[in-house]
């Protein structure tokens, strides 16, 4: 049955490998299954949360599309468009802050973290989750392709819908989460989850030199004379080449306590994940990425317009 299928990655800095088989792989394979109607967005207001850098964000910005679009999003396909493009998402997000309590965005795990982490705890990250709820409900999306880290905040979006229909009469949809087993939480070159915070990432779309550097930074604690963290990244690659996991016991049994061997192997085959969408990459132009965040803010309003004015009537706003 068709599907309306909606996630959205922050412009807060380059991607790495988390976020592209937690997320935005699990997007694109969607894209090609059923008659799913998909939407991909920048999540540029969340990304002011903690940037600050005008330069900086606008550049995050440009690459997160080529990234989307080197990554295999057809925008044909997919709704491509930019969360600042649509003012629909800060009114839905002021509704469903008017309706949550301080108390309950406290519990938010990532609020938390990236407070401990030592982010500024402004009120838009505080209040971040009811953003992150509206950019979801105001397409009355289905399901939200997320990384484990993110699964809270599809809870929240639920809690918040759920209040709007209670309190306004049935207008919402709740959304479900999906997150891919085996890639719910990629970990970083130090064995945690991999974080962009914790400086454990392997860039999306790094050169060979750069991704190699990041693969012999792995942390190579072992357990027997399998080094764990290298072989964890190399289960996420093998998926992606189609590779079973016995294929890879076999290859680190071959290579058993040779270290710099199996992180060879590693590079390389990251590389051939990677290497024909990074000359993809190199192909897209800023011209080409205005043109698809022009056309698909068109398409995303022709959606949450009509959304807004229902939301706006049961709020009691229009008049
Ligand atoms: P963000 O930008 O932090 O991350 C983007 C996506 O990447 C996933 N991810 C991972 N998946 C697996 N392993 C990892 N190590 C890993 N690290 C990151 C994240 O779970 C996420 O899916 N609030 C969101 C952005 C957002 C959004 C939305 C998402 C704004 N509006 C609406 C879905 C729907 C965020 O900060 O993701």
């Amino acid at each position: 049955m068709k599907k309306r299928i909606l996630t959205g990655l922050q412009a807060s800095g380059t991607l790495h490998i988390g976020n592209y088989f937690g997320a935005l792989k699990p997007l694109v394979d969607l894209t090609n299954q059923d008659d799913n109607e998909v939407l991909l967005m920048v999540a540029d207001y969340h990304a002011i949360t903690s940037l600050k850098d005008a330069t900086e964000l606008k550049t995050n910005i440009y690459n997160i599309v080529r990234d989307y679009l080197a990554a295999g999003v057809d925008p044909k396909k997919v709704i491509l468009f930019r969360q600042s493009d649509n003012q629909d998402h800060m009114e839905l997000g002021w509704i469903f802050n008017c309706l949550v309590t301080v108390p309950f965005l406290m519990q938010a795990h990532s609020y938390k973290d990236k407070v401990a982490k030592g982010l500024e705890p402004n009120a838009g990250l505080f209040t971040y989750p009811m953003l992150m709820a509206a950019d979801i409900a105001l397409y009355n999306t289905d399901i939200v392709p997320v990384g484990e880290d993110q699964r809270q905040h599809i809870e929240y979006t639920r809690e918040a819908v759920t209040k709007f229909n209670n309190a306004y009469g049935k207008t919402l949809k709740e959304p479900k989460e999906l997150v891919v087993a085996g890639v719910g939480i990629v970990p970083g070159t130090d064995g945690q989850k991999m974080s962009k915070s914790y400086k454990n990432t392997i860039p999306l779309f790094g050169t060979r030199e750069e991704i190699q550097k990041a693969v012999m930074s792995i942390v190579t604690d072992s357990s027997g004379d399998r080094p764990l963290n290298v072989y964890n990244i190399h289960h996420v690659i093998y998926r992606a080449l189609g590779k079973s996991q016995d294929e890879l016991d076999a290859l680190y049994h071959e290579h058993a306590g040779k270290y710099k061997a199996l992180k060879d192997i590693l590079v390389d085959d990251i590389e051939t994940v990677i290497g024909p969408m990074r000359a993809k990459r190199e192909l897209i132009t800023d011209d080409e990425i205005r043109a698809v965040l022009a056309d698909g803010a068109i398409r995303a309003k022709a959606i949450s317009n009509p959304m807004i004015e229902k939301i706006r009537k049961a709020v009691g706003i229009a008049l």
